[in-house]
């Protein structure tokens, strides 16, 4: 990929930046009037992975995902997608990409097939191929005679990715797509998704809820007020965290010497005869601590985790933003 860059340097690829990534921004900023939509966004989105976007409302998602596709310019900051920049290459660069945004939109009258010819005749060739197999995978290979007036919202969603599958996308951008989805389809979703990634295409989706992106992604940006403040892989942002937890036991001593013998922590520091605090290891939840703790006879009053985990971090934006989940 590197010489990839230098090659092409002169024509708009990526120039400084990591090319290795499918998405790069940095700094990216979006200003309405004196808002700041998005606000220094610098990301790093690897390929063949799923990646959450998420934020409660107004955080900035949609606004990204736009400039994402050169539907809206940056007030300044860099965006590469596919090693092209934006929005200087935006054909080349959104070649291979399909995006949905908020909800699809298709014309109520034609059916579901019809709604995808269009699309394909202002597209390539290609694109009039693959309309059967992407109505199939999305499940809809029964229903696409049908109008799309009388699809359901799960429906027209699907629709909208047997949409984007007619570029053969190498990058999906999926905006809030469970949005409205009731339990079965959210799941059904999920694999879809999944099976995107398992043929080496990068999917990213933006939500407000964390349990869609907890269960669907391998990697996550915290979007807070259009400024991103926790990126990275979700197992190393959620559960089972490597920091510290203080224990409040009836001796401390005692606990000390049994988590000493157990070897399930890093380490633990008394801080008072009934407080300790352990130093934990990656894999190793407090539970199974608690347990050999309790196992030994050592009654456990509280644990106080002290490393804050993605959940109690997004609870905390949300909190503060007044948004309800
Ligand atoms: N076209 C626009 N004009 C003015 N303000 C906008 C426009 N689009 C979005 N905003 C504002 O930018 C902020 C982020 O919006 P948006 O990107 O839609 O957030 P999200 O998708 O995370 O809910 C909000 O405060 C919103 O009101
Ligand atoms: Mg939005």
């Amino acid at each position: 990929m590197t010489t990839k860059v230098s090659t092409y340097a002169g024509s708009g690829m990526l120039e400084g930046l990591d090319d290795s990534n499918i998405v790069t921004t940095r700094n990216l900023t979006k200003k309405f009037g004196d808002r700041i939509a998005v606000n220094q966004v610098s990301l790093a989105i690897p390929k063949g992975i799923a990646f959450g976007y998420l934020g409660p409302n107004g955080a900035g998602k949609t606004t990204l995902i736009r400039m994402l596709l050169g539907l809206t310019q940056p007030t300044s900051g860099e965006m590469v997608l596919r090693g092209y920049r934006l929005p200087s290459h935006r054909s080349a660069a959104l070649s291979k990409v399909g995006a949905i945004i908020e909800e699809p939109r298709f014309h109520p009258h034609l059916t579901g097939r019809e709604n995808l010819e269009v699309f394909a005749s202002v597209r390539d060739k290609e694109a009039f191929g693959r309309i059967s197999g992407a109505l199939e995978r999305v499940g809809l290979g029964e229903r696409a005679t049908e109008r799309v007036r009388g699809y359901s919202l799960g429906m027209r969603q699907r629709l909208g990715i047997a949409r984007c599958l007619l570029s053969d996308p190498e990058l999906l951008i999926l905006d809030e797509p469970m949005n409205g989805l009731d339990p079965g389809g959210i799941l059904e979703f999920r694999h879809l998704i999944r099976s995107f990634v398992d043929e080496g295409r990068t999917v990213v989706i933006s939500s407000h809820l964390l349990d869609e992106i907890e269960k669907t992604c391998d990697a996550v940006a915290i979007v807070d007020s259009g400024q991103v403040v926790k990126q990275g892989n979700l197992s190393e942002l959620t559960g089972i965290s490597t920091g510290t937890a203080l224990f409040e036991v009836n001796s401390s001593d005692l606990a000390q010497s049994v988590i000493a013998e157990t070897r399930l922590t890093l380490g633990a520091t008394k801080i008072s005869d009934t407080e300790l605090r352990v130093q934990l290891a990656k894999g190793i939840p407090t539970s199974q601590i608690t347990k050999a703790l309790v196992d030994a006879g050592i009654a456990v009053e509280s644990i106080l985790n002290e490393t804050t985990n993605l959940e109690d971090e997004f609870l905390a934006i949300t909190n503060k933003s007044g948004v309800q989940l």
